[in-house]
């Protein structure tokens, strides 16, 4: 069942809550094109999309943990990378055998274990620990 965004994922940090919350809209897009049988025209956008989100969202998460000197910082990091070269694969299927449906399903299974999990586990981690700091 698709994971639809709700108040359990903030964190906290509005300008990281609004990345993730656009990651939720780029992975339900994803989804409706994958039930409309649209997934292989779906797929290639949605992939360029993560790209680009992972890149920019990746860093903003690690400036803010250099920032409060997260201590778990190279465990998240390990994490980050884990998710690229995921990421590499799923780009070079693309680029190799073109977009399919199948691609699109894996591109899916992604978004909705990996990053949402990271999110809820991992990302939730460092921002207790920030709050922890404060209180
Ligand atoms: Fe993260």
């Amino acid at each position: 069942m698709l994971k639809d965004w709700s108040d359990v994922y903030l964190i906290g940090v509005p300008e990281i809550d609004q990345q993730h919350q656009g990651f939720f809209v780029a992975s339900h897009r994803l989804y409706e094109g994958i039930l409309d049988r649209d997934g292989k025209a779906a797929v290639g956008p949605a992939i360029a999309f993560m790209r680009e989100y992972a890149e920019e969202h990746f860093q903003t998460e690690e400036a803010f943990m250099r920032e409060h000197d997260y201590p778990g910082i190279k465990d998240h990091l390990r994490q980050h990378v884990a998710f690229f070269k995921r990421l590499d694969e799923l780009e070079n299927d693309l680029m190799i055998f073109g977009p399919s449906q199948d691609l699109a399903d894996r591109a899916l299974d992604i978004t909705q274990d990996w990053l949402i999990d990271h999110i809820a586990d991992e990302d939730m981690l460092y921002a207790l620990h920030v709050k922890a700091g404060v209180a």
